[in-house]
């Protein structure tokens, strides 16, 4: 069995594309998405109906932040925008279809599947934890915090997303992925990248695979379209870096 885990696309089409290509070539069995389709990127709308339109691949899609600040701003706690990130927030919202917005607002919190050969045991998918979508579980956090995502005895491996930077740990025998992002990654490397989990005979392999796309392409449509704090993007796309000096 083979699993594609992708997150945090943010609108960004083309390094969607790229990923998708790259997933076709690996034949997985099952796709997951943990969230973060849209928000804070230039073609939210595109991005959800590229995502929609997968048909030869089992695929689930889970809530994100960006997906449950549509769906209520006040549940997304620390997300709400200040007035920079409330215009960039207006723009993408009315950019989105009815339906999408209806689709995003629809999303479920969490996915498991089925561990082969492992009586009961189970991967779980989250956005940031199990808990909600805005909390920040960082690479080197302590084993004791990692320890405390596994919710369910049944739980052997957790994957999320959220914080943009991959990564993978093995705490007392089972194991955490942290996906990374596909469209706005932070860890200072703009390649688009994704996690595939392989299983067979009894082993599993956790891959990260980087995959290369023109991002000038994506930040040219941000500034065709006339997405608000354009400038701040195109540095933080080019550096892969959370742009700080834009922070709350
Ligand atoms: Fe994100």
């Amino acid at each position: 069995m083979r699993v594609a885990v992708l997150s945090d696309i943010h609108g960004n089409l083309a390094a969607l594309q790229a990923v998708l290509a790259d997933v076709r070539e690996q034949k997985v069995d099952e796709l997951v998405v943990l969230g973060d389709l849209v928000s804070k990127g230039p073609e939210g709308n595109e991005v959800v109906e590229a995502i929609r339109g997968i048909s030869r691949t089992r695929t689930t899609v889970i809530m994100g932040g960006g997906e449950e600040l549509l769906a209520a701003p006040g549940r997304a706690g620390d997300c709400l925008p200040n007035s920079q990130r409330l215009a960039l927030y207006i723009w993408e919202k009315e950019r989105l279809t009815e339906e999408s917005i209806q689709y995003l607002t629809a999303l479920p919190y969490s996915h498991r599947v089925l561990l082969p050969g492992d009586a009961g045991g189970q991967i779980a998918f989250y956005h940031a934890s199990p808990w909600n979508t805005v909390e920040i579980i960082n690479p080197d956090a302590p084993n004791h915090v990692l320890e405390k995502l596994f919710v369910r005895t049944e739980d052997r491996i957790v994957c999320y997303g959220h914080i943009h930077r991959p990564f993978v740990r093995f705490v007392g025998g089972r194991v955490v992925v942290n996906a990374g992002s596909v469209g706005q990654p932070f860890d200072g490397d703009p390649r688009a990248c994704y996690f595939l989990l392989s299983f067979q005979g009894g082993r599993c392999s956790f891959e990260l695979r980087k995959i290369p796309y023109d991002v000038n392409v994506t930040i040219n449509m941000a500034r065709r379209t006339g997405m608000p704090g354009v400038e701040v993007y195109a540095e933080m796309m080019r550096n892969a870096m959370y742009p700080l000096a834009s922070q709350d």
